[in-house]
């Protein structure tokens, strides 16, 4: 599974470093690309020519390469990799990552991280026990960061305890097994919807709403990482979609996104409504930008979209899941429950503006998942990629696999 994939392997000062050339090696022999960020203090456990020498690419360590004055992209690696390793990850580092301390390019390039994060950290054992490594290795795994535990056997100090870096073949399969499982949905193809839509008043307006599309197009990623062809259908957004499995339409108004998702969801196994479509569009849209010069106040007449969601509720077919959103201000869950039935959905996504760090536009989501059975699932508040893979859990293991 890890043939053709890109791992930054973040190596910090402390003396479990010298393994990770065999780390090193093990990923370059399962056919993965390597690029090497090491600190500052790592270089004084193993040299950057050693470790640019198995990968085939310089190391990168500093903000700057000296000779040449460029600049080294956090950003670009974030972007470029499928997954980030940091072994050994010491007890400072891992309280750096814990708190963003940006102060080395170890870090800056984990906080610009948007592929998954393994941490195998690797101390002496009663730095190991203390309460403030403890919470900092709680607060990475909140954040959604996988932590390889450390082994227990002999450390460098001699003493024995938990503290040992795993073992690279150990945690080359944790990567292995990572990548393995997360292609539950290979074979299928999702439909997702995101963004708002736009109705045009006239040529230089629109009746739009807040919506991001951070939501939808985190699903649309969390699906295309588990290996499903994702058709994504979105409304006017800034956001960029790195992964090639992920078809992007993009359309305007709720007219065009009806549109481009009925021609679509008959060929998906799943789709997920997470778009803020309009209800209404301007029934008396203008031709020319509407003037102000007169003394009459333009009126503005509104007719019904069409629901897109219920649309294709009404054409689902046995076996095919559809999930709706509800962005509820008032009356959450009858609100909620009114729009699952109507629409004929599998179960509904809701999240209410009443909640702090919710809905539109932030980076964070609190959902509570209601089944058409009547049973709700609440989450905590989390960041959307992590809300996007509970949703497509459930997709996937309580209706696609059960099907
Ligand atoms: O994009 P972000 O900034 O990240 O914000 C995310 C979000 C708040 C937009 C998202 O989490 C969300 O709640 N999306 C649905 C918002 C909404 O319009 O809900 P609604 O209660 O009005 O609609 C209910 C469902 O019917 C939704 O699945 C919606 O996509 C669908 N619908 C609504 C109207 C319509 N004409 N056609 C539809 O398909």
């Amino acid at each position: 599974m890890l043939h053709g994939k890109k791992i930054i392997l973040g190596i910090t000062g402390g003396i479990a470093a010298y393994k990770s050339a065999f780390l090193v090696r093990l990923f370059v022999k399962a056919g993965a690309e390597v690029q090497v960020v090491m600190t500052p203090s790592a270089k004084e456990f193993i040299t950057p020519v050693t470790l640019s020498a198995l990968t085939g690419k310089p190391v990168v360590s500093e903000f700057f390469t000296a000779n040449t004055g460029s600049w080294n992209s956090h950003v670009d690696l974030g972007l470029w990799a499928d997954a980030m390793v940091i072994a050994p990850a010491t007890a400072c580092t891992i309280a750096k990552m814990a708190t963003g301390v940006a102060d080395n390019m170890l870090v800056t390039t984990y906080l610009s991280m948007k592929a998954p994060v393994f941490v195998a950290p690797a101390m002496d054992l009663d730095m190991m026990n203390h309460p403030s490594t403890k919470h900092n290795l709680d607060l990475l795994h909140s954040y959604g960061n996988h932590i390889i535990e450390p082994a227990v056997g002999e450390l460098a100090s001699h003493l024995v305890g938990k503290g040992r870096m795993e073992e690279p073949e150990n945690i080359v399969k944790a990567l292995d097994d990572f990548f393995s499982s997360c292609r539950d949905l290979a074979g299928r193809k999702v439909l997702v919807t995101a963004g708002p839509t736009y109705e045009k008043i006239d040529p230089v307006r629109f009746i739009g709403n807040y919506s991001s599309g951070k939501m939808g197009f985190s699903i649309a990623e969390e699906c295309a990482a588990r290996g499903a062809e994702v058709i994504l259908v979105s409304g006017p957004v800034s956001l960029t979609c790195h992964n090639s499995a992920v078809k992007r339409i993009d359309v305007e108004s709720a007219a065009q996104m009806l549109d481009a998702a009925v021609g679509e969801f008959s060929g998906c196994d799943a789709a997920v409504m997470c778009a803020a479509v309009a209800d209404y569009c301007v029934a008396n849209q203008a031709s020319h930008k509407i003037k102000r010069e007169t003394d009459d106040v333009p009126v503005i007449h509104l007719q019904k979209n069409k629901d897109i969601a219920a649309t294709l509720g009404a054409s689902k077919r046995q076996g095919q899941v559809l999930v709706g959103f509800a962005l509820e201000t008032d009356n959450e869950i009858d609100n909620a429950v009114a729009k699952l039935r109507r629409k004929n959905l599998d179960f509904i996504v809701l999240n209410s503006l009443r909640d702090p760090d919710a809905g539109f536009i932030s980076d964070t989501n609190k959902v509570t998942v209601i089944r058409s059975t009547g049973e709700k699932l609440p989450f905590a508040t989390k960041p959307k990629s992590l809300v996007a893979k509970d949703i497509v859990d459930i997709i996937v293991h309580d209706y696609l696999n059960e099907k």
